[in-house]
């Protein structure tokens, strides 16, 4: 989704901001544009990649230590040269960058236009900085004031950075909704999307609150609430490097850290998981243990990815915890006036931790009494804040769109926790217990094992590359397995891959099987490993081109099989975390074979901040 970056202090802020502008890429964008101030205001933004932006500007005098900048996910408005941001007032006094939708800016528009105001795009960001300029002409205030009054009108999600002609040493950001980060340098300030474009100049951030606005000037932040009460500013300190958010050698980020995933699932597991002393460790479940204890009900709310790690998890906590879990698209359950019950834990699941219609879930959750407990990734994210409790998955910054670590370390922390819920509950026997601790344990030994057949899933992907549709299915465990399977391949290969649980094929899918259809099965030993080789027989019977994950030396399903790509063997709770890690590759390799930028795939943002 759009990303801001902004500078002011004592650099040249043009650098700053092309090279943060390019660390956001990740999200996601279609356009992309700055502005700066020298010798008045200059604004310059484009349709297409940050390096087309770069390529107009080259040669233009871009001195400045004060800048905004911007890139684009169309929402309101196609993408084009236009409607890019930043967007400027009438006088050409003011100029904006935002993120986010201003759901009311049609009537705002409206009432502007009655008033004289032109507009050269469609997007509700040149109607609020319009209407900024309007409020201000009115009121005989100054743009802060002016900032103030208009958000107050203002219905829907924002980040707005403003940059005024008139005060060429301040910066003015406020949010709602979307997230805002401002790097703390010694005489200078950085602000920022999210951490990446920050990480390199200083460790010190302040993430900005809802209905909060920073007034920032080179050697001063000041942070008011929407009341104009002056805030305390909480300075954090961020824990990532820049190796971090770098591609290390590796051809794609997706592909780093797909091999990362041996220590990220480590980090979720380090100083919480102790096999030999049987112990677990959740600092963020400790006051919260009892009310699991005794929750009538999990409902688990996420999207996408992490909607599936929700999924392995319904598995988990059911038979770990025995609480009944529901799992819900949260785009779903917000609108759908849910029944919250006292005793109703939800739990949101987000690696961005910005998720617009997750966010808004766990909100109207909360609004009704129930207790919200987040599962994220980015540290300082709005759905980390918003829950009553949580876990981080320390997965590190996820920068390719497609997710792979993320779900990963989900699907650890989440095992953790039903571990340690159905532990303290005595629902778990405890030899059980003990089992399943070293079976987690093991994981990262046994990633790094299945790691060593990417060679052969790049053959194998060779091989099927230029298949139409896919078809994926698993059962148990390993059903939302195959669902991320399924979209991993869309994502990123653009082939239509449909992820199924595999007793389901007989009910319909079953019509698509032929001698062109790849069918993926995830079959390693688990309670349903006699059923799934019925399954896998049905659609050999047709034809169907059949590749079978499976567990190390199986005897029987090799035979039935066009491809195996054989895993470690793993207790089946813990199994879709290995089990994966050969479908992310399978997708990887076809799109990368196939051409494609795996690392932004079209029409996909890394965090989804719209509804
Ligand atoms: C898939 C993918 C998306 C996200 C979804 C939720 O590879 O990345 O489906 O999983 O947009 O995002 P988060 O987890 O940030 O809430």
């Amino acid at each position: 989704m759009c990303g801001i970056v902004a500078y002011i202090g004592h650099r040249q802020a043009y650098p700053v901001i092309l090279k943060g502008l390019k660390r956001l890429e990740y999200r996601g964008y279609d356009s992309a544009g700055v502005a700066m101030l020298n010798n008045g205001l200059h604004v310059y933004k484009k349709k297409g990649k940050v390096a087309e932006l770069e390529d107009l500007l080259t040669g233009k005098d871009m001195n400045s230590s004060i800048g905004i900048g911007h890139t684009r996910w169309a929402t309101h408005g196609e993408p084009n040269d236009k409607n890019a941001h930043p967007h400027t007032s009438g006088d050409k006094k003011l100029t904006i960058v935002h993120n986010g939708i201003i759901e009311n800016y049609l009537q705002i528009k409206k009432e502007l236009i009655q008033r004289g105001h032109q507009f050269s795009g469609d997007t509700d960001t040149e109607v609020l900085i319009h209407f900024i300029e309007e409020i201000k002409k009115q009121n005989q205030c100054s743009t802060e004031e002016a900032i103030r009054v208009a958000l107050k009108r203002v219905v829907g999600a924002y980040v707005i950075v403003v940059l005024d002609v008139d005060n060429p040493d301040t910066l003015i950001a406020a949010r709602k909704g979307s997230p805002l980060v401002i790097g703390i340098g010694k005489g200078e300030h950085f602000l920022a999307s999210d951490a990446s474009p920050i990480v390199e100049y200083t460790k010190e951030v302040v993430f900005v609150n809802d209905y909060e606005m920073a007034i920032i000037k080179a050697d001063e932040l000041i942070l008011k609430n929407s009341s104009n009460e002056i805030q305390t500013p909480y300075i954090q300190k961020l824990d990532i490097e820049l190796a971090a958010i770098e591609k290390s050698g590796y051809d794609h980020f997706m592909l780093k850290e797909i091999f990362e995933q041996p220590q990220t699932i480590f980090d979720s597991l380090r100083g919480r998981l102790d096999a030999k002393g049987g112990t677990v460790i959740l600092g963020g479940l400790r006051e919260y243990t009892t009310s699991f204890e005794s929750a009538q009900r999990i409902i688990i709310v996420a999207c996408g990815t992490s909607w599936h790690a929700g999924l392995v998890a319904e598995y988990m906590f059911e038979e770990l915890t025995r609480i009944p879990v529901e799992v819900e698209y949260a785009s779903e359950f917000r609108y759908r006036n849910p029944v919250i019950r006292e005793g109703d834990i939800i739990i949101a699941i987000s690696q961005s931790g910005e998720t617009a219609d997750t966010l808004v879930a766990m909100e109207s959750a909360k609004e009704k009494g129930a207790v919200i407990f987040g599962i994220c990734n980015v540290v300082g994210s709005s759905i980390s804040r918003t829950s009553h409790a949580g876990v981080y998955t320390h997965a590190g910054p996820e920068i390719g769109v497609a997710s792979t670590k993320a779900f990963t370390a989900q699907l650890a922390v989440l095992c953790l926790m039903a571990l340690k819920i159905g532990h303290e509950k005595g629902s778990i026997p405890h030899k059980r217990y003990l089992q399943l601790l070293h079976e987690l344990e093991a994981i990262p030994e046994k990633v790094e094992e299945t790691l060593k057949l990417n060679d052969a899933i790049k053959k194998m992907a060779e091989k099927y590359k230029n298949a139409h549709d896919f078809l994926y299915l698993g059962r148990g465990y390993n059903f939302p397995v195959a669902l991320e399977g399924a979209l991993k391949l869309k994502e990123i290969s653009y082939i239509h891959a449909e992820g199924y649980a595999a007793a389901e094929m007989k009910h319909g899918p079953i019509a698509l099987v032929d001698e062109n259809l790849p069918v993926v099965f995830v079959a390693t030993k688990d309670a349903y490993y006699e059923k799934i080789i019925s399954n896998i027989q049905e659609v050999k019977a047709r034809k169907g081109k059949v590749i079978v994950v499976v567990t190390q030396g199986d005897k029987n399903i090799p035979a039935l099989a066009d491809d195996v790509i054989e895993v470690p063997e793993a207790d089946e709770l813990v199994a879709p975390i290995i089990n994966v890690i050969p479908l992310q590759l399978l997708a990887y390799h076809i799109g990368v074979l196939k051409g494609y930028d795996v690392d932004k795939p079209r029409n996909l943002a890394k965090s989804v901040t719209v509804e």
